[in-house]
């Protein structure tokens, strides 16, 4: 089969409830639209498949995303637009994803906690505020912000379609799509 995009690997970090895999998933259809192969690898999902041994202490966080680390390395070298929606909450870690992964473009989905703590999608922010669910990112747990991520999303006043336009945007003026 002849294919000629380059791979890549999109690395979506920021708090629960901040937008990752919504943008993420409007991002996915266009590059499909595109005639890209795409792989959507989401915390939740691999959380279940892959690293279900792995709770959210600092080291399962970094036992997590090294393993997601991992398994985009081989998609984005083989061509595979590669999506990437984890919290990935600590910055060495995401800077080792950079190094390890093809065409590493970082995008940071930027949103108060407050508004997180109001969208609260899966009622977690208030379990973790009640104490009832330890180390939640955000409220009991630290979130360090990227320092030169490629794209930032400030998701509390874009709209999803702006956002993700943004995002393709900066795809192509990376040259990656
Ligand atoms: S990461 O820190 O290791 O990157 P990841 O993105 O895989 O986290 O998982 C986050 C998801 O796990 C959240 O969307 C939420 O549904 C769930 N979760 C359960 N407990 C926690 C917690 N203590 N902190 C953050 N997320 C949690």
């Amino acid at each position: 089969m002849c294919d000629d995009h380059d791979g890549f690997t999109l690395w979506f970090t920021g708090l629960p409830c901040s937008g990752k895999s919504t943008v993420g998933d409007g991002v996915a259809a266009i590059l499909k639209e595109k005639g890209f192969r795409v792989e959507l690898l989401d915390g939740d999902v691999v959380r279940k498949e892959l690293t279900r041994d792995l709770g959210f202490s600092k080291k399962d966080r970094d036992e997590n995303i090294a393993r997601v680390t991992f398994v985009a390395k081989l998609l984005s070298r083989n061509g595979v637009a590669t999506l990437v929606s984890f919290i990935s909450p600590y910055r060495e870690l995401r800077d080792r994803a950079r190094q390890g992964t093809t065409n590493f473009v970082e995008v940071y989905t930027k949103c108060p906690v407050e508004v997180c703590i109001r969208r609260d999608v899966k009622g977690m922010y208030q379990k973790a505020i009640k104490g009832e669910i330890k180390e939640f990112t955000g409220v009991s747990d630290p979130y360090e912000e990227p320092l030169n991520p490629e794209i930032v999303l400030e998701t509390d006043k874009e709209t999803v379609d702006e956002s993700v336009a943004k995002v393709i945007k900066r795809l192509g003026e990376l040259g990656l799509a």
